[in-house]
């Protein structure tokens, strides 16, 4: 399959076109179709996909990573253009989530979960197709489905909650889903926010698809928000892989890209809005 991936949304502007938001959503081409994975929150899909000419009316399908809102918050100015389509998610993406903050001794509690009601959604041409396990949604295209928490230094983060059954509790993202593009020269592993864990989501793909040999993987890591130790332990983890480009974006963090850049030198490239891989 050929593919050319392009990032729609991202925190960092690198190139000369585009704006960046808070949110992630990437633009892929292949020769047998395009694909949206994620929306971003909704402030830059459509002006970035018209600077880069990436045409959002032609896409065949949506998948979404999770439901947070700067993964999401971009469906209905998508659909708008769209009109009918399908997209893939897991069926937690319409759980309620707050994010409790605590900035200057002071505690905040924002609403970060997906900003629009299913039939909302719906409304404007969405088909909702969910699933909970790993699965071929197009000829080589994969979603990995849950996500088994093996690793002891993957730990979910505490400043995370979700509504479940009517009671708040820790979000353990059930819903965390990455995408597989099966290339001719390795997985190509795009990332959500990763809140399953990096390492989990590797460890899961080699043991669904039987392949170990990743051309790339891209998205955002959460690496930089957890402790040290995690961040060393993935490096150490991902060091003892085949992989051929480690592009991180988004929730990734600087402190963690740095140290990816460090450990792994040309191999690691910082994906901005604008970013592009061709295989
Ligand atoms: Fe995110
Ligand atoms: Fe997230």
């Amino acid at each position: 399959m050929k593919t050319q991936i392009t990032i729609l949304c991202e925190n960092l502007v690198g190139k000369l076109v585009g704006s960046g938001e808070h949110g992630f959503s990437i633009f892929i081409e292949t020769d047998q179709g395009n694909y949206l994975f994620d929306t971003g929150n909704g402030h830059s899909v459509v002006p970035n996909s018209l600077v880069l000419n990436k045409n959002l009316k032609s896409i065949e399908k949506i998948f979404l990573s999770h439901g947070h809102y700067d993964h999401t918050g971009g469906l209905p100015e998508v659909l708008k253009l769209k009109g009918e389509v399908d997209v893939h998610a897991h069926p937690h993406v319409f759980l309620d989530r707050i994010a409790v903050l605590k900035e200057n001794g002071k505690e905040s509690r924002r609403f970060v979960g997906i900003p629009f009601k299913k039939g909302y959604l719906e409304s404007l041409g969405a088909n909702f197709i969910l699933n909970t396990d790993f699965r071929e949604v197009e000829r080589g295209i994969f979603l990995t489905g849950e996500v088994l928490r093996k690793t002891p230094f993957e730990k979910p983060d505490p400043r995370l909650f979700a509504e479940l059954d009517g009671k708040t509790t820790q979000d353990i993202f059930l819903d965390d889903q990455s995408l597989i593009l099966d290339t001719d020269k390795g997985l190509i592993l795009i990332l959500g926010c990763a809140h399953s864990g990096m390492i989990n989501i590797i460890n899961h793909i080699v043991d669904k698809t039987g392949k170990g040999k990743f051309y790339a993987i891209l998205g955002g890591t959460h690496l930089d928000f957890l402790t040290p130790e995690q961040l060393e332990e993935s490096i150490k983890s991902l060091k003892k892989m085949k992989i051929e480009k480690i592009g991180v974006s988004h929730c990734t963090g600087m402190r963690a890209a740095f140290r990816l850049h460090q450990e792994f030198g040309d191999l690691f490239f910082y994906g901005c809005v604008g970013s592009a891989l061709e295989v």
